[in-house]
């Protein structure tokens, strides 16, 4: 057998101490598939008296993460401290400027200087592999970047974060509101205790900008994704979706048009009978159309020490084998710059749910605003609500504002803001208008 492959882990949270136990449990295994043995021979973490419940015997212990990455005794960092700057990015710059070969299961760090360390490690002729930095145990990277190859891809699209959709999924299954389930997915740890990460789309950003670089050939630009979180959404959105046969997710797309490249994370209104509307709980998926394959979904755990781990597994796998990628999938100098195609460009079918005041010509004065932005209406629900407890059990209609759901046919987002803009300029709306794009799914 060759020689082994000598492993730097830093940080022993959820991920790094759920890597050592695979490591302990599926080590020889792992080494048969790749030839050699992969060995754990540094560790660092912030507290050295905390107990893991690991067996580290024989392993260096360091303070400094950078140390460690410099260490003679490792041939591959791997990076499982978190967040975009500190000690996650000194370890891996240092790491990949030693000559190592890195892992990271870090999006935020990769979102923010992606580009420049994948060029480094070209130079430097290592691996740096990220895995786990998307959609956590979904083998994702791996798919665009060797399996897709072939394809030109035109759209990728996913839930990416398993907080959000374990909170709009219980909203549509138990009518529970939006802060009722998150307070729920905070007490059962799947959500931070300041969500706002998760819940305004920043953590699905993330990861969506890795995903538009491997899948469009371009330089990541995560400052360049429109951005809109759930905590809008409201559980008369989530039945007015269910009758109009949809469901509400939170997705990440990125998409090839006209004008540029679409990187958008928003609510989304997704056909009941397309795979992602079937994605419930905590689970993710990402879903890739390319030109050649056509349609490809990939489901599974998003997160969790476990699943992550498993991913880091892969990509130790690789590096064993002597498997060396470019880390965006094709070398640096061959990344196109990211042509942005602005959010007011976008086209597609939009929800629109108003509380209209009960008053002559209101119904009017929406039509017209419609008509003058161009937008063609595919329906029109409207919901009488009535006052409950009348005389003798018989309802009694309200004059106040009542609610009424448009849907459009394909139009422009600038359209869509200019009707509305109308609508709420003509003071027939008791509240700002609720508008959810519907995303196009076979
Ligand atoms: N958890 C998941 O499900 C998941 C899924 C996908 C990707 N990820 C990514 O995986 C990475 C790790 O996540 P995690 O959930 O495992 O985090 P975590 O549980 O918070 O663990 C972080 C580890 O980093 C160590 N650390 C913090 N500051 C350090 C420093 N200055 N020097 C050395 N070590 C330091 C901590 O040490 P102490 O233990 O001594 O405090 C801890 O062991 C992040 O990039 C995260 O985004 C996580």
């Amino acid at each position: 057998m060759a020689s082994a492959l000598r492993l730097g882990v830093a940080g022993l949270g959820t991920v790094g101490a759920s890597l050592i136990r695979l490591l302990s449990k599926n080590g020889d295994a792992l080494a048969r598939k790749c030839g050699r043995p992969v060995v754990l021979t540094a560790v660092t973490a912030r507290d050295k008296t905390r107990d893991r419940g690991l067996d580290l015997t024989g392993v260096t212990w360091f303070d400094d993460a950078a140390e460690m990455a410099r260490s003679a005794d490792v041939d591959v960092v791997v990076e499982l401290i978190g967040g975009a700057s500190g000690a996650a990015e000194a370890c891996v710059r240092a790491a990949l400027t030693s000559g190592k070969h890195v892992i990271t299961a870090n999006k935020a760090l990769l979102a923010a200087h992606g580009v420049e360390l994948a060029e480094i490690a070209e130079k430097a002729g290592v691996s740096l592999n990220y895995e786990a930095a998307v959609a956590g145990g979904i083998p994702i990277v791996k798919t665009l970047r060797e399996a897709m190859a072939g394809n030109s891809v035109t759209r990728v699209y996913g839930i990416l974060n398993g907080t959000c959709n374990y909170i709009l999924t219980r909203m549509e299954r138990e009518g529970l509101s939006f802060a009722e389930c998150l307070a729920d997915a905070q007490r059962l740890g799947y959500a931070e205790a300041d969500p706002t990460f998760d819940i305004e789309g920043n953590d699905t950003a993330h990861k969506l900008a890795l995903l538009t670089s491997l899948a469009f050939g371009c330089k990541i630009s995560a400052d360049d994704i429109y951005l809109e979180g759930i905590s809008s959404i409201t559980t008369a959105d989530i039945k007015a979706a269910d009758e109009l046969g949809y469901r509400i997710k939170l997705l990440g797309v990125a998409q090839v048009t006209e004008s540029g490249i679409e990187q958008r994370v928003h609510p989304t209104m997704v056909p009941k009978t397309s795979a992602i509307a079937r994605i419930d709980g905590v689970l993710n998926a990402v879903a890739v159309d390319g030109d050649f394959v056509g349609g490809v979904v990939l489901v599974g755990p998003g997160a969790g020490g476990n699943a992550t781990a498993s991913s880091v597994a892969s990509d130790i796998a690789d590096i064993a084998r002597g498997d060396i990628a470019p880390a965006l999938g094709a070398p640096s100098n061959v990344l196109t710059d990211y042509k942005r195609a602005g959010m007011r460009l976008h086209e597609g079918g939009y929800y629109i749910r108003l509380s209209v005041f009960d008053r002559p010509g209101a119904f009017a004065t929406i039509a017209r605003c419609m008509a003058d932005a161009d937008i063609s209406l595919e329906s029109i629900v409207q919901r009488r609500r009535r006052a409950p407890g009348s005389l003798n059990g018989a309802e009694t209609e309200v004059h106040e504002a009542q609610p009424v759901i448009l849907i459009t046919y394909e139009t422009s987002e600038t359209a869509v803001r200019q009707a509305l803009e109308a609508i709420e300029a003509k003071g027939v709306v008791a509240d700002r208008p609720q508008m959810i794009r519907i995303e196009k799914l076979s």
